[in-house]
C-alpha cells in the first residue's frame, strides 16, 4: 500500500513538472507580454461604404501612379524600380488589401499614414484632400476585387503586408525592396522571418504586429493596421515555417509519458509478484 502511495505521489510530480515547467519558464524567460490591439482605438471608428465604379476612377486618379491592383489588371505608373529609388520601399500591390486591414485604420491611414502607423518616416504622402466619402468609394472598390479573408492564406497575407520589406528565406521569399535600400528607409535592414516563429512566442508576434511600438519604443516597423484574422494567419505560418514537427513532438510527448505510466504500473505489478514469493 505504501509503494502504491510513493508511486501516485512520484506520478503526479511527473504530470505537474510537465504540464507546469513550459509556461513557467517562458514567464521567467520573457516576462509578461500586454494583449494585442486590434482594435486601433486610438483612430475614430467608421463604416465605410460606398460605390465601386466610383471608387474605381479615384483610384486611378490618386493611387495608381504608385500601386498596382492585379486582381483588376492595373499596372502602377511608377515601376518598381524608379518606386524604390523614390520611397526606398516598393509601394505594396493592393488586390487583397480590403480584406487584409481594418477599414478605419484604412481611413485615417489615407489621409494620414505617418500617424495611423506610428512612424513618422512612413514613405506615403497622407491625402487629407480625400473626403470620407471618397475614401469610402475607394474601399468599396478594393473590396470588390479583394478575394474574401476566408480565402486568404497566412502566405498570401504575408506577401500583401510584409515582403515588401522582409525576406523569409528558408521559403525562398525575397523581399521585394532592395536592401540597401530599405537600410536607407528604416535605419537597418528588416530580419528575415524564416526562423522568427520559434525566435518568438505566439503571445509576442501578435503584440508586435498589431503594435509595434509598444514591443521596441521608436523601432521602424510601421504599425499595418492587419485584421485579427490576418494576423493570426501570418502568425500561424511564420510558426509552421519555422518548426514544421511541432505538432507531431508534441503528440509524441504525450505518448511517451503514457508509456512510462504503463511501465511503472507493470513494473509495480512484477515487484509485488515477487514479493509475494517471498512471503
Ligand atoms: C506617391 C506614391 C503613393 C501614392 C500616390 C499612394 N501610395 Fe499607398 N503606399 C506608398 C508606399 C511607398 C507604401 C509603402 C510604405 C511602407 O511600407 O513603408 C504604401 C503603402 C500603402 C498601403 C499599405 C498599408 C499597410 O497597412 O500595409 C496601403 C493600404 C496604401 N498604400 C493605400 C493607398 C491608397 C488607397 C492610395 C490612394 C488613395 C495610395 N496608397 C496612394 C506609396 C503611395
Ligand atoms: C515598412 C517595412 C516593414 C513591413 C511592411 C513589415 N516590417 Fe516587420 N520589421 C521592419 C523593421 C524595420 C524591423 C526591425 C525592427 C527593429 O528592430 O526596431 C521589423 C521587425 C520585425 C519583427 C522582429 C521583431 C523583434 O522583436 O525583433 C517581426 C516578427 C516582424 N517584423 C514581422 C512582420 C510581419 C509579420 C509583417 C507583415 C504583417 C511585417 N513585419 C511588415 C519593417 C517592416
Amino acid at each position: 500500500m505504501k509503494d502504491l502511495k510513493i508511486l501516485a505521489i512520484i506520478s503526479i510530480l511527473v504530470i505537474i513538472t510537465y504540464i507546469g515547467i513550459e509556461p513557467f519558464a517562458k514567464h521567467e524567460m520573457h516576462g509578461t507580454v500586454p494583449p494585442p490591439d486590434y482594435n486601433y482605438l486610438d483612430l475614430p471608428k467608421k463604416e465605410l461604404t460606398g460605390n465601386p465604379e466610383q471608387g474605381k476612377v479615384l483610384f486611378k486618379q490618386n493611387c495608381a501612379s504608385c500601386h498596382s491592383v492585379q486582381a483588376d489588371g492595373i499596372s502602377a505608373t511608377m515601376d518598381k524600380q524608379t518606386a524604390q529609388l523614390s520611397f526606398k520601399v516598393v509601394p505594396p500591390d493592393l488586390s487583397n488589401i480590403a480584406s487584409i486591414i481594418e477599414p478605419h485604420f484604412f481611413a485615417a491611414f489615407v489621409k494620414d499614414p505617418q500617424s495611423a502607423t506610428k512612424f513618422p518616416k512612413f514613405a506615403m504622402p497622407g491625402m487629407s484632400y480625400l473626403t470620407d466619402e471618397q475614401i469610402g468609394h475607394i474601399y468599396s472598390y478594393l473590396k470588390s476585387v479583394a478575394k474574401p479573408q476566408e480565402k486568404l492564406t497566412g502566405k498570401d497575407i504575408l506577401h500583401d503586408a510584409c515582403t515588401r520589406c522582409h525576406s523569409v528565406k528558408y521559403q525562398k521569399i525575397k523581399a521585394q525592396t532592395d536592401p540597401k535600400y530599405l537600410n536607407d528607409y528604416l535605419g537597418k535592414v528588416p530580419p528575415d522571418l524564416s526562423l522568427m516563429g520559434k525566435a518568438k512566442e505566439e503571445e509576442y508576434l501578435a503584440t508586435f504586429i498589431s503594435n509595434p511600438q509598444v514591443m521596441l519604443p521608436g523601432t521602424s516597423m510601421p504599425r499595418l493596421g492587419l485584421k485579427q484574422e490576418s494576423a493570426e494567419k501570418v502568425i500561424a505560418y511564420l510558426d509552421n515555417i519555422a518548426d514544421p514537427h511541432k505538432e507531431e513532438r508534441n503528440k509524441l510527448g504525450l505518448w511517451v509519458l503514457g508509456y512510462l505510466v504503463v511501465l511503472a504500473g507493470l513494473t509495480y505489478a512484477w515487484k509485488r509478484k515477487i514479493w509475494s514469493n517471498l512471503h
